[in-house]
């Protein structure tokens, strides 16, 4: 069984979308595997990177997703996208400030996304799916 489990509650209703979070929590959970094995410190900063790099590409394809719809909250959206963005990076900085406890920042890193994200489905992505369904029955 994965850490990090994706479910049918967390759908978007989009498929792409939907497959770029499964794949981030597949992320996820590769991160969080390689921390129960000892580490090469080469090997931190990868996926580090992976994370972050994947994040961001996900971030740019939903928003063009949700201007495509005409989505009246986007600007609002996007600076939720941005401010994670901002705070996850720090971590690209930290791998060559700590190289002393990767595992840790590694764990404390796929936690932080994990639970920003979850919420972030539930609460904020979950919201241009009420609005694709509520277009309907205008
Ligand atoms: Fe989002």
């Amino acid at each position: 069984m994965s850490y990090f489990e994706w479910d049918d509650g967390y759908s978007v209703c989009v498929e792409r979308l939907d497959n770029d979070h499964k794949h981030l929590f597949a992320l996820l959970n590769k991160a969080h595997d390689a921390c129960t094995a000892p580490m090469q410190s080469e090997n931190y900063p990868l996926l580090v990177n992976e994370l972050i790099d994947y994040l961001t590409k996900h971030f740019a394809v939903e928003e063009t997703y949700m201007r495509t719809i005409g989505y009246p909250d986007l600007e609002a959206h996007k600076l939720e996208h941005r401010r994670f963005h901002d705070q996850v990076s720090a971590y690209r900085q930290k791998t060559y400030e700590n190289k002393e406890d990767y595992t840790r920042e590694l764990i404390e890193l796929t936690e932080t996304i994990y639970n920003w994200l979850r919420h972030h489905i539930l609460n904020v992505d979950q919201q241009y799916t009420n609005f694709v369904v509520l277009s309907h029955f205008k």
